[in-house]
């Protein structure tokens, strides 16, 4: 059963425009938590804004029974989040979601990110790292300050390549196009991705030409993130002979889905 109640925030500093990384000392939480999965947070005492929010786990440290969270301020939860100072306590629920699973067999993979959809790649790449399957980890952002958390990536020790939308880092372009030429090159057996909807839609075409599938990670607004509100309901194809999609939720069933089940909107 996830974790309900107040954990102490250890820190929580500004680590890029807009950007934060507050760590939180949650050993209950900490100790079921798995790649790919997030928490509900709310600043504890705060009735405004009401609903919680949802964060993906960036790091997840066992030994300590701590969790980092890799977060943007785009909106008053966010904004009232940054303002927590350490020492404080915030209110969470965890860990949600599915997360992702590493399928048996797999042996060389490619690794996915665009700007703060980078942040819940960490343990995943840690967790390959440790169970010895080979990687590659392609991160993407407008400009080298979006791309969210690469020093980290940098620290497990495995090939990290960047891409910029303006070309301040690493190649100038989409993370898809570097993604393509992987493909092309040094085909891995399997993919995982986390970012903005267009670049997922766009590495789902490109794997699906090279034969190549994977895992996705979506987001979506949520309320109650239990499962209860449907208001995280995202498209996914039907595992029947017959075309067609039903609605599932992120926040359950979620938020992590092949790749080839995920039915984008136009
Ligand atoms: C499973 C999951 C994991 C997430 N992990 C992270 C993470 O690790 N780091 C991080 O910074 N953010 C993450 N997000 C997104 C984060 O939840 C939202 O940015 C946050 O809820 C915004 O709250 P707010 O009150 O600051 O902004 P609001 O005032 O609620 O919204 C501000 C703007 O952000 C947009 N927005 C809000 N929520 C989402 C969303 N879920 N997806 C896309 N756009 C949204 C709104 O449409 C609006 O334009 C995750 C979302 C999900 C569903
Ligand atoms: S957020 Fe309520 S059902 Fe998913």
């Amino acid at each position: 059963m996830s974790f309900s109640g107040l954990s102490k925030v250890i820190s929580n500093e500004k680590t890029g425009p807009q950007q934060f990384l507050i760590v939180l000392h949650s050993p209950e939480l900490t100790k079921q938590a798995k790649p790919g999965q997030f928490v509900h947070v709310r600043v504890n005492g705060l009735s405004d804004p009401l609903l919680r929010r949802p964060i993906s786990l960036h790091e997840i440290d066992y030994a300590s029974g701590n969790v980092s969270l890799l977060y943007q301020v785009v909106g008053k939860g966010t904004e009232l989040l940054s303002g927590v100072p350490a020492g404080a306590e915030v209110d969470v629920m965890g860990p949600l979601g599915n997360g992702f699973w590493i399928p048996e067999g797999v042996k060389r993979v490619l690794v996915v990110g665009g700007g703060i959809g980078n942040a819940p790649l960490l343990p995943l790449v840690k967790e390959l790292k440790d169970r010895g399957v080979e990687q590659t980890v392609l991160l993407g952002g407008r400009t080298v300050d979006y791309v969210a958390g690469l020093e980290g990536f940098k620290s497990v020790g495995v090939t990290v390549e960047t891409a910029t939308d303006d070309g301040s880092l690493g190649r100038k372009g989409f993370v898809t196009q570097l993604a393509e030429d992987i493909f092309t090159l040094d085909k891995p057996d399997y993919f995982f991705a986390c970012g903005p909807e267009p670049m997922l839609k766009q590495l789902i075409i490109t794997a699906d030409k090279y034969g190549i599938s994977g895992q996705v990670s979506l987001e979506e607004r949520m309320g109650c993130a239990v499962g209860a509100c449907l208001a995280c309901v995202c498209k996914i194809k039907v595992k029947t002979d017959e075309a067609g999609w039903d609605y599932k939720k992120v926040c359950v069933d979620g938020p992590v889905f092949e790749a080839s089940e995920v039915v984008f909107d136009v």
